[in-house]
């Protein structure tokens, strides 16, 4: 995406953050504080559409399109309201501009950049990834760059080398399903309700440890993508085979689990060895995941690294992540012309640095 230079910093203002690429409608004010993001956070509020979708069992974009429209101004308003500021009070707009949903995105882009042109301030669109790889800033001792950041949400399984905010370099992709992805759709196949992953999770902590084992894929060969298709495939047949009880329906989430939360734990050692960075940044909706938490933060105990997680409600998708992405870049001078611009597919890579 094109960026200008511009016209007006923001001063210190508070900056307006909107969220809306898939199915949670996300708004928060932040001041950019460069030493203590946390601090800047003024205000943050959150809808969450799973009610909506759930009988679908997934999205319907359509369905998430509209619910934007019509919960966005009044999540506005109580977020303004919760920091006690008014519209005028803003110095900015920062919305996600991509990747996702392009009905989702549309709706937050629309106001964002309505907001901004009524109130003569800059906006400025986020990538979502950017978003959630920043999200550790929002907590207690943020980590500096340069850190690895493993970025697992439904829709990407990444790990990113990051030199700079803005200077990323994709070192490891998943080959088909996302983690977040894995975790919802084993889920399904085990007959647990929409959204998977979490109940998966939930169900995992029942399971007995050795019953099942499932493997580890691609951790047997050099490199850093992740594919978690097959693994998927491995749980149906164990599934279809057993006696589908509860505790069996327990016993394979746990091995679900534990191989999903291995994998990544290999290929997190692997690319803080590759970079030779000492601080690994965990994110995205399924960096809540309780063992995967635990176990990336004794592994960084052992080896000598330190693990950043942002908290778990600045894991999975949220308004704050944007703000804090947006302030920083329109903190360096960064706006977007006043057209409203989505990209449902967008590389992380093709950023620029916020310098
Ligand atoms: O980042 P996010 O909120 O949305 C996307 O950008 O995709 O991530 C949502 C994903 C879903 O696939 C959900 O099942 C997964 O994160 N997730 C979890 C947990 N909490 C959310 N996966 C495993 N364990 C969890 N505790
Ligand atoms: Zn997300």
């Amino acid at each position: 995406m094109e960026t200008t230079a511009i016209s007006k910093p923001h001063f210190g203002k508070p900056v307006l953050g909107i969220e809306t690429s898939c199915d949670e409608t996300g708004v928060a004010l932040l001041r950019w504080e460069p030493d203590a993001p946390g601090k800047g956070l003024l205000s943050h509020t959150l809808y969450s559409q799973i009610k909506l979708h759930a009988d679908y069992g997934g999205v319907v974009p359509e369905l998430a399109s509209r619910d934007h429209v019509r919960k966005l101004l009044p999540l506005v308003r109580e977020a303004l309201a919760e920091a006690g500021l008014t519209p005028t009070d803003l110095g900015g707009v920062a919305y996600t501009a991509g990747p996702g949903l392009v009905g989702a995105l549309l709706v937050g882009a629309s106001a964002a950049r309505a907001m901004a042109w009524a109130l003569g301030v800059p906006a400025i669109g986020v990538h979502h990834m950017e978003g959630h790889l920043l999200a550790p800033l929002l907590e207690e001792d943020p980590p500096k760059p340069p850190f690895v950041a493993l970025l697992v949400s439904g829709g990407h399984s990444m790990l990113v080398e990051v030199k700079g905010i803005g200077e990323y370099r994709i070192l490891g992709d998943t080959l088909d399903d996302a983690a977040g992805e894995a975790f919802d759709k084993t889920a399904k196949l085990m007959g647990l309700p929409y959204p998977g992953g979490p109940a998966l999770a939930k169900l995992a902590e029942q399971g007995r440890p050795g019953v099942f084992r499932f493997s580890r894929p691609m951790t047997d060969r050099p490199g850093l993508d992740f594919s978690f298709s097959g693994l998927k495939t491995q749980v149906l047949l164990a599934w279809q085979q057993s006696d589908q009880s509860e505790q069996t329906r327990a016993d394979i989430a746990r091995a679900f689990e534990e191989a999903i939360v291995d994998t990544m734990l290999i290929k997190c050692r692997r690319a803080l060895q590759a970079s030779g960075a000492k601080r690994l940044v965990i994110a995205g909706g399924v960096g809540a995941n309780k063992r995967l938490r635990a176990e990336l933060a004794a592994a960084g105990e052992k080896d000598g690294f330190k693990a950043y997680f942002p908290r778990l409600a600045f894991c999975t998708d949220n308004g704050a992540m944007i703000a804090l992405a947006g302030a920083i870049r329109l903190a360096h001078g960064q706006q977007q012309d006043e057209s409203v611009q989505v990209f449902p597919r967008w590389d992380l890579e093709t950023l620029p640095p916020a310098i």
